[in-house]
């Protein structure tokens, strides 16, 4: 079986954003659009230009972005100049409603603590750097497995966009993204007709435990309670209509199945979908800069803390699916 430990490391993946060959830009009406990864039957991530973040955007350019994600998946807009109020605001466009953070180590010790914020930097309350063996250290461990945000909630998460406040990072900060649908469409039939049918329990403890035996081995009782695991389809129709796997590291059992046979299952697509053919690392450049994925056709994953960590300052809105596969399935 795949061993799922290997994916915790800093590493670049073969293809960049930007590019060091950059492919030819698109003109879209105001918007200028630079594709990542292409191929024939499928585009994945692409940065976009053209927006005026000074101003709330207007509805029909919203409904320009909104397709325009249907078809990259992740798309990255750089030096908007965001603020947290205008973060959020922008991400309510995009959906109802956005998820609210449970604040495990309690709201007053969130350097946000803006319930509609996640802090997924490295930076403690009183400035200094989340302290390795640290309970927040091992958590965040567990973002640098493969994954999609929030697939382990019954009404699972549509998007993530994710706003760097600057803070230069030595040796340069990354996020990995994967295109679950080319990957999915790249499977022998056989292969296909076996996962067409089959339900994933996602369960957030599985991939804390993954990337932290020792502590997340056993979670705590409020964590059990916060986030109880959810039922969602392997195989889904993404909002392109194509099909695509919905995968993540909080994958823990093929219902019906052992845990193991599913594990080994579950790893053998993962690493599938990782291969570098469809995978891209971008780089945070500058404050500002800004990504918006697509939970329900990619995985992404971050670089795990590390002893010579710098200061890095990310925050995350995520927005509620609220599409016909939005509550996955009951068992
Ligand atoms: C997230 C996440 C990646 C990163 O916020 O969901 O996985 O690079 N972040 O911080
Ligand atoms: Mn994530």
């Amino acid at each position: 079986m795949a061993n799922p430990l290997a994916h915790i490391h800093i590493r670049t993946y073969d293809t960049t954003c930007p590019r060091t060959d950059p492919l030819p830009s698109l003109q879209e009406g105001s918007l200028t659009i630079r594709p990542v990864l292409q191929s024939s039957d499928s585009s994945f991530g692409a940065e976009i230009f053209g927006v005026d973040w000074k101003k709330p955007v207007p509805d029909e350019l919203v409904k320009q972005l909104i397709s325009l994600q249907d078809r990259y998946a992740v798309l990255i807009f750089r030096e908007t100049g965001l603020d947290n109020a205008r973060h959020i605001a922008f991400s309510q466009q995009l959906g109802e409603k956005l998820e609210i953070n449970p604040f495990f180590y309690g709201r007053e010790n969130d350097r946000l603590g803006e319930p509609l914020l996640f802090d997924v930097g490295n930076i403690e309350l009183d400035g200094s750097l989340v302290k390795r063996d640290s309970r927040r250290w091992h958590h965040s461990l567990g973002n640098a497995l493969w994954h999609t945000d929030s697939s382990y909630h019954k009404q699972r998460s549509k998007y993530s966009l994710l706003l760097s406040h600057g803070n230069p990072v030595h040796g340069g900060s990354w996020t990995h993204f994967a295109d679950t649908r080319r990957a999915y469409s790249d499977l022998p039939p056989e292969k296909k007709s076996q996962l067409e049918d089959l339900i994933v329990e996602h369960d957030l403890w599985h991939s804390r435990k993954l990337a932290s035996p020792i502590i997340y081995g056993s979670p705590l009782p409020h964590e059990l309670a916060a986030k109880p695991p959810a039922f969602h389809k392997l195989v889904q129709i993404a909002p392109d209509g194509r099909k695509t796997l919905y995968l993540a590291a909080h994958a823990k059992r093929i219902v019906g199945w052992e845990v193991e046979e599913s594990q080994k299952l579950i790893w053998e697509l993962i690493e599938h979908c990782t291969k570098p053919e469809y995978v891209f690392s971008m780089e945070w450049l500058r404050g500002g800069d800004m990504v918006w994925w697509d939970n329900r056709q990619s995985m992404h994953r971050a670089n795990p803390y590390t002893d010579s960590m710098t200061a890095r300052d990310v925050r995350r809105s995520t927005v509620v699916d609220d599409g016909v596969d939005a509550f996955g399935v009951v068992v």
